[in-house]
């Protein structure tokens, strides 16, 4: 292979199929994944870009059991869902593949295989979180508790999401069954581990040493620090009965570790790729002139620069990352994305509200990707860097280009006369446009890319503003033509350009333009001045981005604050089961609120005097921050008489009111209507 054309095996992270894709999956591993496959393919390089679905682990089972369905049906359901968004969203993937699929088994196996051939894995009994109700072992998701790093109390048993750490389920402080919720035993089990120890020396060089300089800071940095505190040997090996079978005899009832089977699934889905296509996938993983590069999100950075790496060199067969260019999280307005919260923007419901406006949102997300820090996606920047970028300037640009020429030319290229000074340094400008962004994109920083791809557009609606040929054409026809020439060139070289980030809009933009399909255009447009010629017909117009209303915008925060609101009442889990007995024996009746006053140095209590039907009663309420005295009193309540008596400051509290929270923590009575009279029992 020469070596202007370099072979790239570039792999964006296995989705697990527990749920549907969001637009932080999007932002932080897809999008910059697929501009930077678009990109070196447009250079022709040969590019395979691989993905598939993770479906394995306990995401998936955890899944299975919340739903009362099986683990197949829980992947078969997201697979689909998920390989529809990829391709709505233009994610160009030369394979998607499946970890369930039998070559992924195979190659996933004969990994463990060779490597325990050559033994490299330590075997070890020893004793491993249990939940004893569910009869299972507590591993990876099954299993929460308090990072011992960073305290974050939601850690997982293989993985701390906040801080990054991988862990051991016993490395976890106060651990839960994520199951029934029980406080796990120790039980004895025998697991297969990568002794990561040994492979301190061969991460130190190849990482901290090889890789100083060229690794994004945040990926290097989570690496050093982990590698500074001491790798530890790491379970391959499962309890569970979801997942790809260890290949030994010893081994029944045993999986391999998702963690240990899913990376193999890049080779397995390189595999099914070169299979279909009639090529030879080993140069893809074992040639040391392929550059593999893993885009993935930072909770993954331990698993691709560490394990895997130490994996791959074990087997010694394959080569090892060039790069891992992890982002860090998205946001949404201001909290965490999260599938179980549904705190997300999924892809297939953006598109029900957006129909056909693929491309803004990846424009969005790359301008404000999360590339050396966690940032956040609003709605309102959304129709902002839509309305005000998109539309306004993009949009605009090529909409009087197209327009105009329709208008004064019938659609056919002007010829243009002598060039002046401006008109010259602009095509220079363009000339120079594609370098600068192939840098921005060889190192990574797809954000930069994005601006000066924005750049091209508003140094053409910037021209013709600045030109008005709209007023021009009266006073000076033949100096327009070469306005429309140049404002053309520009906008060929936008369409050009924009492939990567906009795929939907460049293929449009083309076809408006009439282009003809160049082998490498970014080298095309470093020399020729020329990229649409005098003579040429357009095609016909088309609107490449549309406005975004202040409506649609509302829409999506209303659904926010629904979303909000239904996770803030299911955040009351349902109690435990009581019988009839149990419900019969509390004494609940109609009361009527005769007197109610503040209790002294108290903000939240009231002392209310209440009418039963068979008294009346001292009742103690925590109501005073919601209701004023006056405002309670004559109102009809539901009293709790049975409970036992309990002195609040030093007011004996005969019974309890009962009332609901909204979401907001706003409390309502629980009011009976006005003709009940006091003492109506309730039941
Ligand atoms: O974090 C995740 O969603 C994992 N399913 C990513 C796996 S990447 C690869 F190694 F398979
Ligand atoms: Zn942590």
């Amino acid at each position: 292979m020469s070596d202007s054309k370099k072979r790239y095996t570039l792999t964006a992270a296995l989705p697990y199929t527990n749920g549907p894709i969001h637009i932080g999956h999007l932002a932080g591993v897809y999008v910059p994944a697929d501009i930077f496959a678009r990109y070196k393919r447009l250079q022709g390089h040969d590019v395979a870009f691989i993905c598939g679905s993770d479906e394995h682990g306990v995401a998936i089972s955890m899944k299975a059991r919340k739903e009362g369905i099986s683990p197949k049906e829980v992947i078969d359901t997201y697979d689909a869902i998920i390989r529809k968004s990829f391709e709505d969203f233009g994610i160009s993937f030369d394979n998607y593949s499946r970890t369930s699929r039998d070559i992924h088994h195979k190659t996933a196996q004969e990994f463990f295989t060779k490597l325990y051939e050559q033994k490299d894995f330590i075997e070890e009994t020893s004793e491993q979180l249990f939940d004893a109700e569910a009869n299972i072992f507590l591993a990876d998701r099954f299993v929460t508790g308090t990072c011992p790093k960073c305290q974050n109390i939601e850690a997982y048993g293989d993985q701390c999401e906040k801080c990054g750490s991988s862990l051991n389920a016993t490395d976890l402080i106060d651990p839960k069954s994520t199951l029934s919720g029980a406080t796990p035993s120790l039980k004895s089990t025998t697991h297969w581990y990568l002794p990561l120890d040994k492979s301190e020396a061969f991460l130190r060089k190849w990482i901290l040493e090889d890789h100083k300089e060229d690794w994004k800071s945040n990926v290097y940095g989570q690496c050093k620090s982990w590698i500074d505190d001491g790798l530890r040997p790491r379970a391959v090996t499962r309890d569970l009965d979801w997942g790809i079978k260890v290949p030994l005899e010893s081994a029944d009832g045993k999986v391999l570790y998702v963690w240990f089977e899913a990376p193999i699934g890049y080779i397995s889905s390189t595999k099914e790729w070169a299979d279909k296509k009639g090529i030879d996938w080993e140069p893809y993983w074992k040639d040391e002139n392929t550059s593999l590069i893993h885009f993935i999100g930072k909770d993954n950075i331990v698993f691709h620069c560490i394990i895997f790496p130490a994996l791959l060199k074990a087997h010694g067969d394959y080569i090892l990352p060039e790069n891992v260019p992890a982002n860090e999280f998205l946001n949404l307005e201001g909290q965490k994305l999260s599938t179980s919260k549904n705190w997300a923007v999924w892809l297939h419901e953006y598109l029900e509200d957006f129909e056909g406006m693929q491309d803004a949102l990846r424009y969005v997300l790359t301008i404000n990707a999360p590339e050396t820090k966690d940032n956040d996606f609003t709605w309102d920047d959304f129709q902002a860097r839509v309305n005000n970028e998109l539309v306004s300037v993009y949009g605009n640009f090529i909409n009087r280009v197209v327009v105009l020429s329709q208008k004064y030319y019938d659609g056919i290229v002007p010829e243009a006369g002598p060039l002046s000074d401006e008109d010259k340094q602009i095509l220079q400008e363009l000339k120079e446009a594609p370098s600068a962004i192939e840098k921005s994109l060889d190192r990574y920083r797809f954000r930069e890319a994005a601006g000066l791809l924005m750049g091209v557009a508003r140094l053409g609606n910037k021209y013709l503003a600045d030109h008005e040929p709209w007023k021009l054409i009266k006073s000076d026809p033949e100096r327009v033509k070469t306005i429309m020439n140049v404002a053309l060139q520009l906008s060929a070289g936008l369409a050009y350009l924009s492939e990567p980030f906009l795929p939907f809009s460049a293929e449009k933009l083309k076809k408006m333009l009439n282009l003809k399909i160049i082998e490498n255009p970014f080298e095309h447009l470093k020399t020729a001045t020329y990229l649409i010629s005098a003579g040429q017909n357009l095609g016909t117009s088309e609107l490449l981005f549309r406005k975004i209303e202040n409506a649609e915008i509302q829409n999506q925060l209303d659904k926010l604050k629904s979303t909000e609101k239904d996770s803030t009442i299911m955040q009351e889990p349902q109690k435990p089961a009581i019988n009839y007995d149990t419900f019969s024996s509390l004494d609940l009746r109609v009361g009527t609120i005769l007197s109610a006053e503040k209790m002294p140095k108290a903000d939240r209590l009231l002392v209310l005097k209440v009418d039963t039907g068979l008294d009346q009663r001292t009742i103690v309420s925590g109501i005073a921050e919601h209701f004023s005295p006056e405002e309670v009193v004559g109102k009809k309540v539901c009293v709790l008489m049975n409970l036992e008596p309990r002195k609040l400051r030093g007011v004996e509290s005969q019974g309890m009111l009962l009332m609901a929270t909204d979401p907001e923590g706003k409390l309502s009575f629980m009011s009976p209507e006005d003709a009940v009279a006091a003492g109506s029992p309730i039941s």
